[in-house]
């Protein structure tokens, strides 16, 4: 069976609509196919400052949404990073073998830095890509689920696994990105042309997946849409109504043509009434499972070290080979 790898920030308080459709329901789509693993990043998630006990409550519940939506803990891997010390071992080395030029040209990097100012940014904010590459790397995935926006880190991680081989010998199973067209960039409710973003999104862009329906109900009638009135899929001149109905139809599994066929000569504020319905339908079932995971943190924590367990014992071995290759001696 071909890996995949892939991961998720625990920098909220829930998954937002993006992450779902970008990534995450993907995620339970290859556990059919692939050997998977699927990690809750806490070490990234302190790049631009945090608060230790919210920290790991985000763990938590980012931990139970996954098993929530469908990571199945007995077919897939589920794992927290800081439990797995080999991530940050490997992306030592990785550091080593990178530009400091390649990793300024990182554009989330670059946004990031700039929001905070370059002179408060940390020098894990500007690593953070080699961390990632260290993460795929580990676990030899061939293919990486991710939405639009992680593209660039993606192409980083093949360098950086290319490099790697040909300075030291084949070590590195060099990844392809896996990244859905459709659904790779849900965009901001607020302002459609931009992504939908935990970190830059106001409230009332976001849909998460934990919050009350009738918000999401609320967020959705007021969506900024676009001049005219008919309801058709055009994401240049229609970005506002095409995000809507991007989510429409994923949610519901009735493809683009069929609800632009369904709401001909009805209204914005129809769509926007039945999508509000859609997302209610969608995500009850998914808060009742995240809360009874909650309810039992104990379980939920063993279920997390279990899978920190099996993480381990697909990359002991390898951070082993990359220190042989490089000349260090065995971890004992
Ligand atoms: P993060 O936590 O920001 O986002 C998790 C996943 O959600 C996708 N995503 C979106 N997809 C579509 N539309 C959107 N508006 C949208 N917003 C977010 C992201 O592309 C991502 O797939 N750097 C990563 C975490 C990471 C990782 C890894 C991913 C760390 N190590 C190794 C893959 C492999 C990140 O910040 O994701």
């Amino acid at each position: 069976r071909p890996r995949v790898f892939s991961g998720i920030q625990p920098t909220a308080d829930s998954f937002h609509l993006g992450n779902y459709l970008g990534a995450v329901r993907h995620w339970v789509a290859l556990q059919e196919t692939h050997d998977a693993f699927y990690c809750v990043v806490d070490l990234h998630a302190i790049t631009a400052g945090h608060d230790p006990v919210v920290l790991k409550q985000r763990s938590r519940v980012a931990a139970a949404q996954l098993f929530a939506v469908g990571i199945d803990p007995e077919r897939s891997t589920l794992f927290v990073q800081s439990q797995v010390p080999e991530h940050s071992q490997l992306a030592w080395v990785l550091g080593c073998i990178t530009g400091f030029g390649e990793a300024s040209r990182m554009t989330q990097f670059k946004d990031k830095s700039q929001k905070q100012g370059s002179e408060r940014a940390s020098v894990g904010l500007f690593t953070y890509p080699i961390l990632q590459a260290a993460d795929i790397l580990l676990y030899q995935a061939n293919a990486v689920p991710v939405g639009e926006d992680q593209r660039q880190h993606l192409e980083l991680s093949r360098d950086l696994a290319q490099r790697f081989n040909s300075l030291f010998g084949p070590t590195f199973t060099v990844p392809a990105p896996h990244i859905v067209k459709d659904t790779a960039k849900i965009t901001d409710l607020q302002d459609p042309t931009a992504k939908m973003s935990k970190s830059s999104s106001s409230p009332a862009g976001i849909i998460d997946l934990l919050e009350e329906p009738a918000r999401s109900a609320k967020k959705i009638r007021s969506a900024v849409t676009d001049t005219g009135r008919e309801i058709v899929f055009d994401t240049e001149t229609k970005p506002g109504i095409s995000n809507l109905l991007t989510i429409y139809s994923a949610l519901s599994g009735r493809s683009i043509d069929d609800l632009v066929a369904a709401y001909a000569g009805k209204g914005y504020g129809d769509l926007k009434k039945d999508l509000g319905e859609v997302v209610r339908e969608f995500v009850t079932p998914i808060q009742e499972r995240t809360r009874a995971y909650l309810d039992d943190p104990a379980q939920l924590d063993k279920l997390l070290a279990a899978g920190a367990e099996k993480a381990r014992a697909v990359a002991a071995p390898t951070l082993r080979a990359a220190y042989d290759r490089i000349g260090f001696f065995p971890p004992v």
